[in-house]
């Protein structure tokens, strides 16, 4: 894949969902870029759409209309099977609830997507061991999911995305389930990784943490707000002013896979 083609482009993306009384415009038009390299952090209402764009861009759903690409392969207009390549090759998502496999190991949720894909057994076991060490819960290799806290569910999760070295990281509200802490600790290890060359999609509806993120995008009623001189800062007064420089520079060496080692 090219160096300088976007992580993710959107171009007026349409979703509507048939609900009982009127169907519902969740997504109205979406205009989005996200550079190679940007943690951006989308923001906006209960209710505007950004789940329904995240799940469009993982292509866990269709759009209507537009385009959505993914390090430039398109997402729209696929066969299930491609789809689930693409998704395998550029897409890690985590979610606010953690979406285990309880009946494995903590190693072997890891290493499952990984094998899913082709890798061998011990390859995808190495890979796995190696994120789990970087994500500080090495030593619980072999519990059960269920023995973890919260946070490190959330860390388990976000390795698990990460096994096949996704162009595109994308979290909805990864740390909604989590306390204060436990949620500090997930904001820190997401600007670890995009310092490391990780490109990031957040999605939250708490300032302090979107004030990790490079860029804050505003979605409101379906759409993109327009990017104001408050894009490049949290919004609000609840956050320090230092939150707007507090990401790691624009240009990051461009190795997404640093991440192993
Ligand atoms: N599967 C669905 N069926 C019907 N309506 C849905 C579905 N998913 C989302 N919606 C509606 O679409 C709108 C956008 O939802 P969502 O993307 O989840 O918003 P957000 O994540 O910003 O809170 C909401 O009005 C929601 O009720
Ligand atoms: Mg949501």
């Amino acid at each position: 894949m090219s160096e300088n083609l976007p992580a993710l482009q959107a171009q007026g993306v349409r979703k509507t969902f048939e609900a009982e009384n009127a169907p519902v415009r969740a997504l109205r038009g979406v205009d989005l870029t996200v550079p190679a390299g940007e943690f951006a952090a989308l923001m906006g209402p209960s209710g505007c759409g950004k789940s329904t764009l995240l799940n469009l861009v993982a292509g866990l759903e269709l759009a209507d209309e537009g385009t959505i690409t993914v390090a430039g392969e398109d997402v729209t207009g696929r066969s299930e099977d491609d789809l689930a390549r693409l998704r395998r090759s550029h897409i890690g998502i985590i979610f606010q609830f953690f979406n285990l496999l309880e009946g494995m190991t903590v190693l072997e949720n890891v290493a499952l997507p990984a094998v899913i894909a082709g890798r061998r057994r011990r390859m995808a076991e190495t890979r796995a061991r190696d994120l789990l060490d970087l994500l500080g819960i090495g030593d619980k290799a072999a519990a059960a999911p269920g023995v973890l806290s919260g946070g490190q569910r959330q860390r388990l999760a976000i390795a698990r995305a990460l096994v096949n070295e996704p162009t595109l990281l994308l979290a909805d509200e990864p740390t909604g389930a989590l306390d204060s802490e436990g949620g500090q600790e997930i904001i820190e290890l997401l600007s670890r990784l995009h310092s490391g060359g990780q490109t990031i999609v957040l999605v939250t509806h708490d300032a302090h943490i979107a004030a990790a993120a490079q860029r804050i995008v505003s979605m409101k009623d379906g759409r993109i707000a327009p990017a104001g001189p408050g894009s490049e800062a949290p919004p609000g007064p609840a956050v320090p002013a230092r939150g707007a420089s507090h990401g790691p520079p624009a240009r990051t060496p461009g190795s997404a896979h640093s991440v192993g080692g």
